[in-house]
């Protein structure tokens, strides 16, 4: 039989699962349950869902999680965060704490261009290129006001319009360059309507037009959260810590295996804050690791310095963040995830999600460094491995206190549960 069917989009929603069940299930009626028991029951709530994006059959949820205890800028934070993996809420919160008792996190926004640009080819002489394009600049603009207006109230709109030359790259490659500011918005909607404004009145014979988007390459939308306290703050063998977290540092910056994962542990902290908040992880995953890119190697987005016994750690990362337009609003997550943050600015929200990757990384290079990774992961897995295997609630708060003092594995879960059982 066939899997493949036209107007699918078309069917109504009990349509689309009937056929996904039939056609891809043995067991249909557990595939159908399954995904209605995801369904809310707030038909109001569900039918936004719905409509988020096509072919929706039902939802797919990750906890939200909420970390207290940060300060940042002398501003206490409960941040939300929306992740699966088990240890990410609990690093942060630990990490929150420790620093909070140790002045808090510092953080500051550098600069906020975005950039889009209008990809085109055009074979001819470069020269008469750059005097149409001088000519016309001011219409470029010009067309683009209808869409720029109320961005420019709020102080925002598009910086500069600049021809590039790319035909050294590609024969014939050339762009206008774009850079924007787009304020409490993510704006890549904003950003893509100037774009193709743009591109309709600067075509004509001899310019064809290739394509006009948004960079999710933004090195100049860049963020810094920092902690520092002397190296006697940090604990008991603080010389020797700060000494190999440095190390830590060092090597995910000359060793790109490390690096990427590395930076895999920045992006727990700072896709689950994104996320939590309605906006795009995906375009801040591409760009920040663009960015670690940026020097022709992969290499760590964090930085330390140990010097005159003060320990220095610090995250620079472009982040494209909105507060306003997108799910921000429309999400009633999302929505109370902002409120939560005490309705942040884009800028402000830039700054603790730098600050909730930036503890990740801490947390996890503080693991690594001591008692290694796994114990705290372990334990913090044990619930699930408790899950799989069935275990009743009783069982599994007798089995969370039996492996408090002992080391946490599958098959010693599984083995402490199948002892349990046969007592
Ligand atoms: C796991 O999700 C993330 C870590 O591997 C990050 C790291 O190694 O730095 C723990």
């Amino acid at each position: 039989m066939t899997k493949i069917i036209s107007g699918f989009s078309k069917f109504t929603k009990q349509e689309k699962i009937n056929w996904i069940a039939s056609t891809f299930f043995t067991e249909k009626e557990d595939a159908v349950s399954v995904l209605k028991k995801y369904w809310n029951s707030d038909e109001n709530l569900q039918q936004l869902h719905d409509e988020f994006i096509e072919n929706t059959i039902s939802n797919f949820y990750v906890p939200y999680g909420v970390a207290p205890n940060f300060i940042i800028n002398g501003i206490d934070y409960a941040i939300p965060m929306a992740v699966e993996e088990s240890s990410v809420v609990a690093a942060a919160s630990l990490v929150a704490k420790f620093w909070s008792a140790r002045g808090g996190f510092k953080a500051k926004v550098v600069s906020t261009t975005k950039i889009g640009q209008v990809h085109f080819m055009y074979n001819g002489d470069f020269k008469a290129l750059e005097t149409y394009f001088e000519e016309i600049k001011p219409s470029l603009f010009e067309v683009t006001d209808t869409i720029t207006k109320n961005m420019r109230k709020r102080g925002g709109g598009i910086l500069d319009l600049e021809l590039r030359d790319k035909s050294d790259k590609l024969n014939n490659y050339y762009q206008i360059h774009a850079s924007f500011e787009t304020k409490d918005s993510m704006g890549a909607n904003f950003i893509n309507s100037c774009l193709e404004a743009i591109a309709k009145k600067f075509k004509k014979e001899g310019i064809e037009i290739v394509m006009s988007i948004l960079s999710n390459y933004i090195p100049e939308c860049l963020v810094r959260a920092e902690v520092g306290c002397s190296i006697d703050e940090l604990g008991e063998n603080g010389v020797e810590f700060a000494q190999k977290f440095q190390q830590a540092v060092q090597i995910a910056n000359v060793e790109p295996h490390r690096a990427v994962t590395h930076n895999k542990g920045i992006m727990n902290g700072i896709d689950a804050v994104v996320l939590a908040t309605g906006n795009d992880f995906r375009a801040i995953e591409a760009g920040a690791h663009a960015f670690a890119a940026k020097d022709g190697q992969y290499k760590s987005l964090t930085h330390c310095e140990v010097n005159d016994g003060i320990f220095k750690f610090w995250i620079e990362i472009p982040l494209a963040l909105g507060t306003v337009g997108g799910l921000t609003a429309l999400h009633p997550l999302a929505k109370l995830s902002l409120e939560l943050l005490q309705k942040p600015s884009a800028r402000e929200l830039m700054q603790i999600v730098a600050v909730a990757g930036l503890a990740q990384n801490f947390a996890a290079l503080r693991a690594l460094v001591t008692t290694g990774i796994q114990e705290g992961h372990m334990k913090m897995h044990l619930q699930n491995i408790l899950n799989q295997l069935g275990a009743s609630e009783k069982e599994k708060q007798e089995l969370t206190t039996y492996f408090k003092k002992r080391p946490v594995s599958h098959s010693a879960v599984v083995s402490a549960y199948a002892k349990m059982k046969e007592l």
